[in-house]
């Protein structure tokens, strides 16, 4: 595939794994994430940026700065996000709420604002983000996040339909519980219960998630948009 690729949230599990993944398949990589990430070592982006997707205008000139540095864009994956606390609704915190919803749904809504602004002229484009089967089945003890990642299909959903004829599709993908850092925000209890929620009875690998990031970002993908992909070994039911 001879396109360009901007990563967000690349310098770890499914992020960095897309890069690679585009990267042998031969798209030009923009590899994103926040000032304080620390990126792997022979990671193969053609370049790497800081980024805050909470922050609508440092999002601007992120991709103003990749943009420049690969000479344009066709591919936007937003692998940003984060879990926050593992709790009781009746004992989580308002504050933690809103900063989850900020990072996964706020942020989702800036970077696909963004994509959208450069790809539309271009009559082409690939928007892909990443939600979770929480945002499906709502994960208890994970109220927040199962509520930002809901909003996230629901955003995908509605921008896929409206830029349809645009030549730009906007999907997203519901992975069950993918064997990454973000993991270790469960206890190991918990992660046992994750796992006996998939058929399949194992996690999922960054590797099956980033052949389907391949995929969706190919210009083969041209009749889909506005869909939540499957990545759950079985979990989800629709
Ligand atoms: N791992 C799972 O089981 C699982 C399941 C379903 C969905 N997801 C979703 O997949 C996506 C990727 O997660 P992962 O499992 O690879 O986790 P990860 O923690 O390895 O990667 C998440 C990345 O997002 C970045 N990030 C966090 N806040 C950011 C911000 N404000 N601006 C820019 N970057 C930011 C982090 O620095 C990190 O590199 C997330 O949206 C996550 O919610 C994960």
């Amino acid at each position: 595939m001879e396109h360009r690729a901007l990563i967000i949230g690349a310098s770890s599990g499914m992020g960095a794994a897309v890069v690679r993944n585009l990267a042998a398949a031969g798209v030009h990589t923009a590899a994103l994430d926040l000032p304080s990430a620390s990126w792997p070592k022979d990671f193969p982006a053609d370049y790497h940026g800081g980024i805050d997707v909470t922050d609508p205008e440092n999002v601007h000139d992120a991709f103003d700065q990749a943009v420049q540095a690969l000479g344009g864009i066709e591919i936007v994956v937003n692998c940003a996000g984060i879990l926050g606390p593992v709790q009781p609704t009746h004992d989580s915190a308002q504050d933690s709420f809103e900063r989850i919803v900020r990072v996964n749904l706020g942020g989702a809504y800036a970077v696909t604002r963004e994509a959208l602004t450069r790809l539309v002229p271009l009559g082409y484009g690939r928007i892909i983000h990443i939600a979770s089967i929480a945002g499906k089945e709502g994960n208890p003890q994970m109220a927040s996040y199962s509520a930002s990642k809901a909003g996230v299909i629901g955003l995908v959903k509605a921008t896929g339909r409206e830029y349809a004829e645009s030549g730009v599709t906007v999907n997203a993908i519901a992975p069950a519980s993918i064997d990454t850092p973000l993991l270790k925000g469960m206890s190991a209890e918990r992660r046992v219960v994750q796992q006996s929620l998939i058929p399949m009875g194992r996690f999922g690998t960054v590797e099956e998630l980033a052949a389907l990031v391949r995929y969706i970002a190919s210009p083969e993908a041209s009749f889909t948009t506005g869909f939540v992909y499957d990545m759950s070994g079985g979990r989800a039911v629709y």
